[in-house]
């Protein structure tokens, strides 16, 4: 089974990698072929509401000159999808939102690609608003048909620095178990 992790962070070595990166692992360490994806330096363009992924119905979306397409790809090939994003003025950062706006529109407009898939987000931020954006991503799962597992606590942490969120253990707890309770849901789902 194949997991993809998300970084939504334009930061190198920031928070959400090193979150996304431990989602990996130990997600690896049971078993799974888990990839992290990092968005920063990518160019993922805000969908245009063009309707063409509706009528072509061809798994693609009508924008074709950005990185958009190699990272969904990577979607549609995985059982487990993680989004992590900071968070940024109480938002996920834009280009987080702008692949899932087109991966979710796409999908839905081509019979519902993620259906059934495993997943959920992992939010970060200094001091507040992770709620906000974990519900933010929350709804992407949810419409898109997705089943995502809980874990000992909404799976956000704080850090403002890079690095600082390596000081929020129960932070850490959370991404743990939630890699956990993924890779346990996955080996129920696909016995
Ligand atoms: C443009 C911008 C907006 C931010 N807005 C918030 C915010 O609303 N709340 C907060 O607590 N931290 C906010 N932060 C801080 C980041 O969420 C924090 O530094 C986080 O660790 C960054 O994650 P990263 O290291 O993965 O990039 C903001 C940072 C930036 C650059």
């Amino acid at each position: 089974m194949k997991a993809v992790i998300i970084s939504g962070s334009p930061r190198k070595g920031g928070n959400t990698e090193t979150l996304a990166k431990r989602c990996a692992q130990k997600l690896g360490e049971a078993g799974l072929e888990a990839e992290v994806v990092q968005l920063r330096g990518k160019t993922i363009k805000g969908c245009t509401a063009c309707g063409t992924c509706r009528k072509t119905k061809d798994r693609t979306c009508s924008i074709k000159d950005d990185d958009f397409h190699g990272v969904f790809e990577k979607m549609q090939a995985a059982d487990i999808i993680v989004v992590g994003s900071p968070v940024y003025f109480g938002s996920a950062t834009p280009e987080t939102m702008a692949l899932l706006q087109r991966a979710g529109y796409v999908s839905r407009g081509n019979g519902n690609l993620f259906s059934r898939k495993i997943g959920g987000p992992i939010v970060v931020a200094r001091r507040a608003g992770q709620n906000f954006t974990y519900a933010q991503i929350m709804y992407w799962f949810t419409i898109n048909d997705m089943i995502v597992p809980g874990s000992s606590y909404w799976n956000i942490a704080f850090g403002g620095g890079p690095g600082d969120v390596e000081s929020d253990k129960e932070g850490l707890k959370t991404v743990d178990r939630f890699a956990e309770n993924l890779a346990w849901l996955a080996g129920k789902l696909h016995a």
